[in-house]
């Protein structure tokens, strides 16, 4: 039994990687859905289904606990997969959570009422599916007052970040950072809510100053599984490592190889 991670493509790496690096003796499969990636231009409906098709292939590979490493899924899918269809002996957990705990400054379980925090100006950077969610912003208000959030939907940035095209990548970023600005010209911390986004952490950073504090998910989303799996260690996982592709293994493997720098070998799902 391993620790399932699933993204609709290949932004999961992220936190796969960061996990690996917290939780070194924890056995991963990793789910890429790359055959219905980009996530983030569907409606909620196939989203949810997509996610819970993903989700039971990593129940059938032995995964007792997923992280949905993809924060379309986790707006668009985790509530309603959790209210109406994970077993009760399995366990999906999303990648928001962990994000908005760092910058409400709480700790994990902290569920007293809602109080003033130290950012107010917030810009969030995530998938037009995420962004119509507006997940993001009701997971905040249980925790935080006063914080004015300006959200700006990234469109094509996931699908030139799969395409390999970081040139185009780039570029899109930079005109999504000036159009938020325009909306509001002076954020104090930026959120990259989609787990593509830190592979192109530097030009965010660059393109906002180095005055804007980033937020990230892939180390936040480590620390709390780590703290999770001590206080569940049932669901500490050992088993056959794996990364698994609906899409064409051979393409991904490569792409994926040319993310993360070092060679990563993707089988059929
Ligand atoms: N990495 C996914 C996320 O965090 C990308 C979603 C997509 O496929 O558009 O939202």
């Amino acid at each position: 039994m391993a620790v399932g991670i699933f993204d609709s493509g290949l932004g999961g790496l992220t936190v796969h990687q960061a996990v690996q690096a917290r939780l070194p003796d924890l056995d991963l499969v990793y789910l890429a859905d790359s055959a219905h990636a980009p996530y983030g231009v569907r409606t909620s409906d196939d989203i949810y289904n997509l996610t819970v098709a993903a989700t039971q292939r990593l129940f059938d590979a032995g995964c007792d606990l997923v992280i949905l490493a993809c924060n379309t899924a986790s707006a668009a899918a985790l509530r309603r997969m959790q209210e109406s269809w994970v077993p009760t002996d399995k366990r999906v957990l999303g990648v928001f959570v962990p994000l908005i705990e760092a910058l409400t400054e709480r700790q994990w379980g902290d569920n007293s009422p809602p109080r003033e925090v130290e950012v107010k100006h917030v810009a969030l950077f995530a998938t037009p599916a995420t962004v119509a969610s507006r997940a993001f912003q009701r997971e905040l208000a249980f925790r935080a007052i006063g914080v004015d959030v300006e959200a700006q939907a990234c469109g094509g940035v996931v699908d030139a970040i799969e395409d390999g095209d970081f040139i185009l990548a780039e570029a899109m970023v930079r005109s999504h950072v000036d159009a938020l600005r325009r909306k509001m010209p002076d954020p104090q911390a930026a959120i990259l809510g989609c787990t593509h986004y830190p592979l192109m952490q530097d030009t965010f950073q660059d393109a906002l100053g180095a005055g804007v504090k980033v937020f990230s998910q892939a180390d936040l989303v480590a620390e709390s599984l780590a703290d999770y799996l001590t206080r569940h260690p049932d669901k500490m996982g050992r088993g056959a490592p794996a990364f698994l592709t609906t899409g064409d293994p051979a393409r991904v493997s490569s792409r994926a190889t040319q993310f993360l720098r070092r060679p990563i070998s993707f089988s059929a799902a």
